[in-house]
């Protein structure tokens, strides 16, 4: 056959390791706990349900294209100016636009060796080259960071609290971080997990975006709002970041049961502090209770556990993955997140939580004892 001229994708987008999400069937179980993606157990407030379904009677209507009530709601809840948020289908959407707006071929964008997954393929998607900076610790290392700056970087992704790792960086060394950029250079906190996080040290990233003209804040409603099925997120910027992005977003990037539902979520604070006191237990129960196993957690404050395994034969992340999913327990491998001795665990609910550390102790060969 002759070779037929044929479009071609711009450099980096065949590059691309597509997005793998969490598995969420057990073939031939009954009972399947999904803990793959850190999603919440316990659902969204029942307020937003009841949002989300009240709009089923005006489904012939486009949505409010500037999702201004969502936009006025997160206003209201965090202190914020309304004008200075962008929302998007799931921050991932948001990840993306930013990458459009502000890199192509020749610019660099740094994430950690670690890093959230969508880092890379937004990157790559806009025709620049990722660079990785190593971690320490399974944790961000502010001086790798700042060692690979060079006149080509553009963006900084960070997670923070990362995933799959569930390490954070404290406020000073973000700050530090952040004095040290060039002013050209946008600093993307990606606080997806900032509800989960209980410590005085960490701050989500919305003083560093009031008080500079070069760092934005990425949230969702997947996590602890539990609307990851709607993707809804929103990001707080400089008004000049948020006007380039609401050029190129689709005009009606969020549709209207997310915007309904979104606000529900955000003033049921009831619902939020019910899921973060779950959380906040469970977490610190996991992290004993696998650890007491001989089994390495990583230590986390998101919603999320990384177990660490042993290489040996009988031992091994891949074979705890096939011997939980066997139970109905589906965890997450993270091979693509350079982690292939690890498994990442999504805080549960108390009887998934349970049957994952009984079916642990299994696999490892111990005998349990009491554990309450
Ligand atoms: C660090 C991080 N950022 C962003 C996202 C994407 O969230 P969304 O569902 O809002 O696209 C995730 C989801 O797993 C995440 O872990």
């Amino acid at each position: 056959m002759s070779a037929m001229p044929r479009p071609v994708p711009r450099p980096g987008v065949l590059d691309i390791d597509a997005y793998v999400p969490g598995k969420s069937a057990a073939p031939g179980v009954a009972k399947v706990f999904k803990l793959s993606s850190n999603e919440t157990p316990l659902g969204p407030s029942p307020k937003a349900i009841a949002a989300y379904k009240a709009v089923a009677e005006h489904l012939q209507d486009y949505p409010d294209g500037s999702a201004s009530a969502l936009r006025e709601a997160i206003g209201r809840a965090f202190g914020l100016d309304p004008a200075r948020i962008v929302c998007g289908s799931g921050s991932d959407e948001l990840l993306n636009l930013i990458a459009d707006a502000y890199l192509r071929e020749g610019d660099e964008a740094i994430h950690t060796t670690h890093g959230f997954l969508v880092y890379p393929i937004a990157t790559l998607g806009s025709g620049a080259k990722p660079v990785v900076a190593l971690e320490t610790n399974y944790t961000a290392d502010v001086d790798a960071i700042l060692a690979l700056v060079t006149p080509r970087t553009k963006v900084v992704f960070l997670a923070n609290p990362n995933n799959p790792t569930g390490t954070y960086v404290p406020f000073d060394e973000i700050k530090r971080l952040h004095r040290a950029l060039p002013g050209d250079v946008l600093l993307v906190l990606d606080a997806a997990y900032a509800e989960y996080v209980r410590r005085n040290d960490y701050e989500s990233g919305i003083e560093l975006v009031a008080t500079s003209d070069n760092v934005v804040m990425c949230r969702t409603f997947s996590k602890i709002h539990g609307l990851a099925a709607l993707r809804l997120g929103w990001l707080y910027g400089p008004a000049h970041v948020v006007d380039a992005l609401n050029r190129i977003r689709g005009p009606f990037n969020v549709n209207a049961p997310a915007i309904a539902a979104g606000v529900a979520a955000i003033e049921d604070t009831a619902h939020v502090e019910t899921s973060v006191a779950h959380n906040t237990r469970w977490l610190a129960w996991l992290t004993e209770e696998i650890g007491r196993l001989g089994l390495k957690v990583t230590p986390s404050v998101a919603n999320f556990v990384l177990i660490h395994f042993p290489t040996t034969k009988g031992r091994t992340a891949k074979e705890a993955d096939a011997f939980l999913t066997a139970r109905g327990l589906v965890l997450r491998q993270v091979g693509a997140y350079k982690l292939p001795d690890a498994l990442r665990m999504s805080v549960g609910t108390e009887e998934a939580n349970r049957l994952v550390v009984a079916a642990l102790a299994e696999f490892m060969g111990k005998n349990l004892g009491k554990s309450v």
